[in-house]
């Protein structure tokens, strides 16, 4: 393991839309949040230190959305970081919040638009620099909610356009409306169901982001864990494994591991620096999960 004062650019780096070269190990900002994915964290101060700390450890890509608490998560990162200083800050659009643990697609192309407003006024910036549509909603044209947020960003308020939770052929449709410059699937060790949009993805040099790196917790367990028996074989922990995986999948993945707690932080992001050998990659990639 590299032992550096900014671990996570040992990940190296990944130049998202061809122009915002950012580490390839981010940080994930749901976690930010209440029970539910709603209303504040339990320990605000603690969140604000895990932002503040992400960046001093050279993370300077940060995951969030509108839908996060709702709002909570895109006040902390102002909070605690604004004005950014060459942070990439990639938000979301396109879920309504009706509770906790409820999330409901709207992709009215209005609805869209006043998120993306809202989350500008919230964020405290001019241009958000990857806005992705958090899901596509079956009751819209896809023609119709991505071309409000390609017409928001003729307008200058998006830098970039990316999607969440995409199937290859919706990624194609999309990119036939405005470039699109990542996406954002589920995937992670125990669940590769997102395989073809990654290939796809590092095929055309699309960043592809998974979401639920740590399977949300499993993959991060030194007990029962699926990564948990290779514990004492390495000199990383079993998140660490799980992330150095991810990294060394392909290419054009970036991780953004979430998490509420400075010391997971610090353990998560030190997984940039673990290269594993090809016998080590192969050994994990062939885990029966
Ligand atoms: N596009 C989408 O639809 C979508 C959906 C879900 C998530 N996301 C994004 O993806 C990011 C990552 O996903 P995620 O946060 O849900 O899941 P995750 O990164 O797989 O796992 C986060 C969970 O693992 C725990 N954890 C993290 N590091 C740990 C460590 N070193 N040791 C022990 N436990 C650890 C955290 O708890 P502690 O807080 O206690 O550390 C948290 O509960 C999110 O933050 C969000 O930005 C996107």
């Amino acid at each position: 393991m590299t032992e550096t004062a900014t671990p996570a650019a040992a990940a190296g780096t990944i130049a998202i839309g061809g122009d915002l070269s950012v580490n390839r190990l981010g940080f994930g900002s749901m976690r930010l949040t209440g029970k539910g994915i709603w209303g504040p964290p339990a320990d605000h101060d603690e969140c604000i230190r895990v932002l503040r700390r992400a960046v001093e450890l050279g993370v300077d890509f940060i995951d969030t959305a509108d839908s996060y608490g709702p709002y909570v998560a895109e006040e902390l990162i102002r909070e605690a970081l604004h004005p950014y200083d060459g942070v990439v800050i990639a938000t979301k659009a396109g879920l309504l919040r009706t509770g906790p643990d409820e999330w409901v697609p709207l992709g009215n192309p209005s609805y869209l638009r006043q998120e993306v407003e809202m989350s500008l006024r919230r964020l405290g910036v001019e241009r958000i620099d990857l806005l992705q549509l958090h899901r596509v909603d079956p009751n819209y044209p896809l023609a119709d909610q991505v071309g409000e947020l390609a017409t928001m960003k003729d307008e200058g308020k998006i830098r970039h356009v990316g999607l969440s939770e995409v199937s290859v052929e919706q990624l194609r449709a999309a990119q036939e409306v405005t470039p699109i410059v990542s996406v954002q699937n589920l995937f992670n060790l125990t669940n590769r169901s997102a395989e073809p949009v990654l290939n796809e993805a590092e095929a055309t040099g699309i960043a592809f982001i998974p979401w639920f790196p740590l399977a949300a917790g499993p993959l991060a367990a030194t007990e029962g864990g699926p990564l948990s028996s290779l514990f004492a074989d390495h000199d990383a922990t079993p998140s660490q494994l799980a992330l150095a995986w991810l990294l060394r999948r392909s290419p054009v993945m970036l991780p953004i591991p979430g998490t509420s707690r400075v010391d997971h932080l610090e353990v998560n992001v030190a997984a940039a620096g673990i290269e594993l050998t090809d016998a080590e990659f192969e050994a994990i990639d062939n885990l029966t999960l």
